[in-house]
């Protein structure tokens, strides 16, 4: 059937009617709340069974359509069965949040409008809202006024950015000549304790997977900041050419802080690009209480802070800031006469790895906008205040702490005569009644529980000690 102008009418199942489009929204809202409820009260694992839900899949075929709301409930079924439960209360797991709602909000505003962030021409008011977001935090953690910065699929992509402007600035061929340029192996540095994605950022940055020094400890997971001058100057009188200090505040494993000054003052008489991976710990800049911990960050060239970690945005969306933009423009230049605007040091396709891009930014806006940096220091505060009375009465029934860190996360060794850490974890969360993470810090093996959700409470915090002691 022809429309009146000729063409084929748009297929009704991609473009349905407003009508039908609220009706469908209404229904999603509710059964998404409703969702929401029975995960509250089920496990925090997930129950799929995998070979049922294959065959399941396989029957879409794409052949014949099928009826949006079907496949809505269809899908939320997955996912309420076929996930662990990050929006659970009791999952006291890896940095992954319970989605805050004003972040949901922006989701769904950024999915209809679908704005092209890649340039201010196209999205001139998504540009200003997450550059004015990145200036706020810059701001927040001390940095100077000029500086700029973007919002990034993740941490990782923020602290491959981190590598490409040290790269940059280190030598002025690299852009064209690539690690050739450098004529000797280049290094960058960073603890044992890092994140592991630099090992795939060195791979993809070109530089090689031999190129990331990893710096010892001080035995409490913090860099030990003699060990990293040592290892450069090492590095240097073997004709290495280092380039990047990367300190990390908030490990992934047991949240400490490497002393941040200190290695700034390191990399600077080096003449190093200093990076501060604080993609997790970067939320305590919200809190009066807890920011402190973080003092030095503002001596970082830049800086990764994750809004999907503990600013509990929905995922992914990171953060990438520095003090020098214009060594962005010079990394992620480009010329081309079809992009509606090219203004340096704005438009994000002149300044960063991705071309086409979501407004990511949005969820930290309206989410900051919400709360306020006071409502934010409320969460973290509240984060950090569940652990330390988790720690106090695990330590009240015999369990060791192995980590000293006010960033919302504990790593605790079982009472001696207790079943193996990795058999605990297991049995706990065949349990379902809470999620964990078995882990090394300091080369011992360690239980850790970190508090990701907003809303958990005393009453989680004890049905994960119960469950704890149940296993062990
Ligand atoms: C300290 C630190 N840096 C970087 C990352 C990587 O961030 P993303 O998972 O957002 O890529 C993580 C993830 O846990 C992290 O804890």
């Amino acid at each position: 059937m022809r429309g009146a102008d000729d063409l084929p009418p748009p297929p009704v199942a991609l473009f349905p009617t407003a009508d039908s489009r609220t009706r469908v929204d209404d229904l999603l809202t509710r059964a998404l709340i409703e969702a929401g409820e029975r995960v509250l009260r089920g496990p925090v694992m997930p129950s799929v069974d995998r070979a049922r839900l294959r065959a399941e899949l396989a029957a879409f075929d794409f052949a014949a359509p099928r009826p949006l709301e079907e496949l809505i409930a269809w899908t939320l079924g997955q996912l309420e069965h076929g996930v662990v439960h990050m929006n659970h209360p009791r999952y006291f797991g890896l940095f992954n949040p319970a989605a805050n709602f004003p972040s949901q909000c922006a989701d769904r505003i950024a999915g209809a409008f679908n704005p092209q962030l890649a340039s201010s021409g196209s999205s001139p008011a998504p540009v200003e809202i997450e550059a004015h977001v990145i200036r706020a935090v810059a701001r927040r953690a001390g940095l100077p006024a000029d500086s700029a910065g973007h919002f990034t699929t993740a941490g990782s992509e923020a602290n491959y950015t981190a590598l490409v402007c040290a790269l940059t600035r280190a030598n002025a061929a690299f852009g064209t000549e690539g690690v050739r340029a450098f004529g000797g192996p280049v290094a960058m540095y960073t603890s044992r304790e890092c994140q592991p994605a630099w090992f795939k950022i060195v791979h993809q940055a070109g530089i090689g997977r031999a190129a990331l020094r990893l710096i010892d400890t001080d035995g409490k997971g913090c860099m030990d900041a003699a060990a990293l001058a040592q290892a450069l100057a090492q590095d240097r009188a073997r004709g290495v050419i280092p380039v990047l200090v990367s300190a990390t505040a908030g490990t992934t494993p047991a949240g400490m802080i490497d002393p941040l000054a200190e290695c700034a003052r390191i990399a600077r008489d080096a003449g190093l690009w200093y990076h501060v991976d604080a993609a997790w710990g970067g939320a305590a800049l919200a809190s009066a209480r807890l920011r402190p911990l973080l003092a030095g960050i503002e001596l970082a060239d830049s800086v990764t802070i994750d809004a999907h970690k503990w600013f509990a945005t929905t995922m992914g969306c990171g953060m990438f800031i520095t003090r020098y933009p214009r060594v962005l423009s010079e990394a992620f230049r480009v010329s081309t006469d079809f992009m509606p605007s090219s203004v340096a040091q704005l438009d994000p396709y002149l300044n960063t790895v991705q071309w086409s891009r979501r407004f990511l930014g949005l969820r930290l806006f309206l989410s900051l906008a919400a709360a306020g940096w006071d409502g934010y220091g409320t969460h973290v505060e509240r984060a950090s205040e569940l652990i330390t009375r988790i720690a106090e009465q695990l330590a009240a029934r015999g369990w060791s702490i192995a980590n000293d860190s006010l960033l919302a996360v504990l790593c605790v060794i079982p009472p001696p005569g207790s079943a193996p850490i990795r058999d605990i974890v297991r049995k706990v969360l065949e349990s379902g009644r809470a999620w964990v993470a078995a882990t090394t810090h300091e080369g011992r093996e360690v239980l850790r529980i970190c508090a990701t959700h907003g809303e958990s409470s005393l009453a989680d915090a004890s049905e994960l000690i119960a469950a704890l002691e149940a296993a062990r």
